[in-house]
């Protein structure tokens, strides 16, 4: 009979303990957010990753009444960035923007701490941002053509900047040289944006890099476009030609982007952030901003969790062989 009277107590101090809890996490989530959240960006600061993920930081952050504070954790290509948010707590103070090495990291290394399918709560895509074939102002070349008898005459002697293995830039670089048949002398950095400074600089005589802040130094000619990796000329930029009608037919790396959370992050959180992120791709000084520099602003129907999780998933389809067919080193 004691023993009964004890189970029976201990049952409902467990049951109203678990109410309590289930009540101050209902009310956490309906009162969420109550600090600050961090962005992680998964490459340095003034790259275009941290460009876009400033211009979306303010407008969701009005949003949601709280500051976006952006986190740049650079490095292998996005990887740490990537395995960092992977076992953050999953209490929506933690995002993560990232772009398409997303889906092309599985295929570049041998094992990664995270699963792209499985690790991650999916927000929404952002934009699509083409990428142009940049050389420094010096380089003897003046068109593609030019590029190309000087890359056959120098060989491994040409430097080409990129932002680690899992970087897009790495990946348009590499597969550049596997469609060229050469190996030139590949050079990391922790993103495109300390990349730019130096082929500015002229420390550097390559780089693939995304439009979102290279065209003002393609227009000023301190920097020499050689060919854009989209099927299409791009506005902004008419008088570069594509990689695909100067002779690498079917050059096309278009670089879209996606906002995540932990996996388990609750979904009335997921849905304010949702909401956030829509809010911020459509406010006026966001669209010109990326109009501005050539990108696509995702359609609102794949700023969903359905919509980045499908792209992803199919992304991961079409990388896989390519990168492997390519040999793309680690
Ligand atoms: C960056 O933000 O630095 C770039 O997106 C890196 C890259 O993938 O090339």
């Amino acid at each position: 009979m004691k023993f009964k009277k004890t189970l029976f107590a201990g049952i409902a101090a467990i049951v109203g303990a678990s109410t309590l809890l289930g009540s101050n996490i209902a009310s956490a989530q309906k009162d969420w957010p109550t600090k600050p959240i961090a962005l992680v960006v998964p490459f340095a600061a003034g790259g275009p990753t941290d460009t876009i993920a400033r211009l979306i930081a303010v407008p969701m952050g009005q949003a949601l009444g709280q500051t976006v504070v952006v986190e740049n954790t650079a490095g292998a290509g996005g990887t740490i960035a990537s395995t960092k948010v992977a076992r953050a707590a999953p209490d929506g103070y933690t995002i993560y923007i990232h772009h398409m090495g997303m889906a092309t990291a599985q295929a570049l290394y041998d094992k990664l701490p995270y699963d792209p399918m499985n690790s991650f709560e999916y927000i929404g895509q952002v934009a699509d941002v083409p990428m142009v074939l940049l050389g420094k102002k010096d380089l003897p070349a003046n068109n593609f053509k030019e590029l190309e008898a000087y890359i056959k005459a120098n060989g491994s002697k040409v430097t080409m900047a990129n932002a680690g293995p899992g970087a897009v830039s790495q990946l348009c670089g590499l597969l550049f040289q596997s469609r060229m048949g050469v190996r030139l002398t590949n050079i990391p950095y922790k993103g495109t944006g300390p990349a730019l400074t130096d082929l500015l600089g002229g420390q550097v005589d390559l780089l693939c890099d995304q439009t979102t802040q290279t065209i003002p130094y393609i227009k000023d000619g301190r920097v020499k476009a050689f060919g854009t990796t989209t099927m299409k000329r791009l506005p902004a930029i008419p008088n570069v030609p594509t990689l695909n009608e100067q002779g690498l037919k079917g050059f096309e790396v278009k670089v879209w982007h996606g906002v995540y959370a932990p996996k388990g992050t609750p979904q009335p959180i997921l849905d304010k952030i949702n909401a956030a992120l829509k809010k911020a791709l459509s406010s006026p000084d966001v669209v010109k901003r990326l109009q501005d520099a050539n990108i696509d602003i995702a359609p609102m129907a794949k700023v969903s969790a359905k919509g980045l999780k499908d792209h992803l998933e199919s992304e991961i389809n079409v990388w896989g062989p390519v990168i492997r067919k390519a040999n793309i080193p680690d």
